[in-house]
């Protein structure tokens, strides 16, 4: 089916699944060369890179990031996260080599990396947000998420707009490449479909004081509990792309197999129907990282 349909048709196909259930696959949105030049450059900032930028303790996890000033600076930087697994605790040495060993890349990739940044402006990404209703797509934030064999930890139940929060909160929307297949056993997208209705449960912001624990990020809320039979699991092809709803409810599982599953994401909102609010907890503060989808 796919060979007979065009990628333009594909998007419009998708844009209105997105509005019906919060998410949707276009499939063979990019190219077996697209890809690889992903994956290459994924690589070179693990291995050239990486270890410049950071010391190698740093890892993604919310306790951490809630009071790491290296946390709060990667929204205008490309910075690495390890996964907690990748260390051994008594040595802080690394378990394995570092290829398998980040959780991430983020979160202003799309704006200082030529290579991500041509794909995240890229004519087919413009259409795709022409094609949800967005006028002015305005680049938020963007991660490489390796989940590697192993290592690759669970993403807990969330909406993006709980990071990325506009007033009103519906015009945020992610863009998720697959590098690798993602299936049920290294840790596909789950949705629960239509709950981009719902409000946003939670907001992750910069706190106004400091707290007695020096956290100077919080939550206003605790997470919700869903029963695991309210998701869809949603495998997909390498070069795939998922369209997910900023206020849509997903997770992902941890990676127990012995396959890689490379992601690239980004998520804009559109600043002609919204404004990003200014206590969220990323703010380009030194450079313009908000970068129009569509440039002008
Ligand atoms: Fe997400």
């Amino acid at each position: 089916m796919v060979a007979e349909s065009t990628l333009s048709q594909r998007i419009q196909d998708a844009s209105k699944s997105f509005h019906q259930d919060g998410f949707a696959v276009v499939e063979q949105f990019l190219s077996d060369d697209e890809v690889e030049a992903l994956r290459k450059e994924s690589l070179r900032l693990t291995v050239e890179e990486s270890l410049k930028e950071c010391h190698k303790a740093q890892i993604f996890d919310n306790d951490y990031n809630v009071k790491s000033q290296y946390y709060l600076g990667s929204g205008e930087r490309i910075r690495y996260f390890f996964e907690k697994d990748a260390f051994n605790l008594e040595t802080e040495e690394l378990v394995g080599p570092i290829e398998g060993s980040i959780a991430k890349i983020a979160h202003a990739v799309h704006a200082l990396n030529p290579i991500f940044k041509d794909v995240s402006t890229s004519p087919k990404v413009q259409e795709t947000f022409k094609a949800i209703g967005f006028n002015d797509p305005r680049i938020l934030q963007s991660m490489v998420i390796f989940k590697n064999p192993k290592v690759g930890g669970e993403y807990i139940p969330h909406q993006d707009g709980s990071y990325l929060t506009t007033d009103p909160p519906e015009h945020v929307a992610g863009i998720w490449l697959a590098l690798d297949d993602a299936t049920e056993e290294n840790g596909c997208l789950q949705f629960i479909a239509g709950s981009h209705k719902w409000p946003l449960k939670r907001r992750f912001f910069r706190a106004k004081t400091a707290r007695p624990d020096g956290a100077f990020l919080e939550w206003d809320n605790p997470p919700e509990y869903y029963e695991d039979h309210t998701f869809v699991k949603v495998p997909v092809k390498r070069g795939d792309m998922i369209l997910i709803h900023g206020l849509v409810i997903h997770r992902s599982d941890a990676n127990n197999s012995s396959k890689p599953r490379w992601i690239y994401t980004f998520h804009a909102y559109d600043k002609s129907k919204s404004q990003y609010l200014k206590d969220c907890w990323l703010q380009p503060e030194k450079t313009n990282t908000f970068i129009p989808v569509q440039a002008n």
